[in-house]
């Protein structure tokens, strides 16, 4: 594989500064501040990492959420979710969290190039990456998470019903899970947020960016115990 880092670094600026360029796959990487903190994010740009090479701008939205409301993760058992290049995961464990980075088997050489570069030594022990196939290996992680997370991980019709039943089975009455996603036509998020979680999780929408149509919300799971109806 051929990589090339590219320069000059750029802040948040998610096009490419590329010219001339013909390899199979190349890295660039993109600089963010959030809540103090310097991130330095690399991304592989290549064919088999497809959307997780980018920082989306769900996932932004989502870091600066966080910034906007001074969650604090400390001491919290946090997993995150599709984490592409593992921005929001980072974020987390700088902000307190005991992190549990995951996404699929291809992607975790990309996320754990960007914790070695933005965790301090100190604080790798409470950061992990691991292989997270929503619907197939879900039952392999616990359920007993104070956060789950995702960023822009509702974009796809075929992987709704996984995606599901990963979140029903991490979860428990006392998580709150934070998903942020954009609505893009035909892509089923909006209905997947109003008609389909509402089924299991108590939602509510916590932010929104207008302009880039992106929706912050907020989740609890929905009690199925009959004794929490009386
Ligand atoms: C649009 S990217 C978002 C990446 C990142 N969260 C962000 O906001 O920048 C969607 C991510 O979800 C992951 N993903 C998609 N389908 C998945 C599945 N079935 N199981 C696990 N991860 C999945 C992809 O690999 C990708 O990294």
């Amino acid at each position: 594989m051929m990589t090339t880092a590219l320069s000059p670094e750029h802040s948040g600026d998610e096009t490419p500064k590329v010219k001339d360029y013909s390899p199979t796959s190349y890295i660039t990487h993109s600089n963010f501040e959030f809540c103090g903190y310097s991130l330095k994010i690399a991304r592989t740009l290549s064919a088999s990492l497809g959307v997780s090479a980018y920082v989306w701008e769900a996932g932004i939205a989502l870091c600066r959420y966080f910034e906007k409301e001074k969650i604090s993760f400390a001491g919290k058992k946090v997993i995150e979710l599709g984490s592409g290049t593992g921005i929001v995961g980072i974020l987390a464990a700088l902000l307190g969290g005991n992190v549990t980075i995951t996404d699929k088997p291809t992607i975790l050489e990309q996320i754990k190039n960007n914790v070695s570069t933005n965790i301090p030594p100190a604080c790798r022990h409470r950061l992990k990456v691991r292989p997270l196939t929503w619907g197939q290996d879900h039952t392999n992680f616990p359920t007993d998470y104070d956060f789950i997370l995702g960023s822009d991980i509702v974009y796809s019709l075929v992987s709704q019903p996984s995606l599901i039943e990963t979140l029903r089975h991490l979860s428990n009455q006392g998580a709150t899970i934070y998903l942020s996603s954009e609505f893009r036509t035909g892509n089923g998020s909006l209905p997947f947020h109003e008609v389909l979680l509402p089924d299991y999780f108590n939602c509510q929408v916590v932010d929104r960016l207008m302009g880039k149509d992106i929706t912050v919300y907020k989740m609890t799971k929905i009690s199925t115990d009959p004794a929490d109806g009386l």
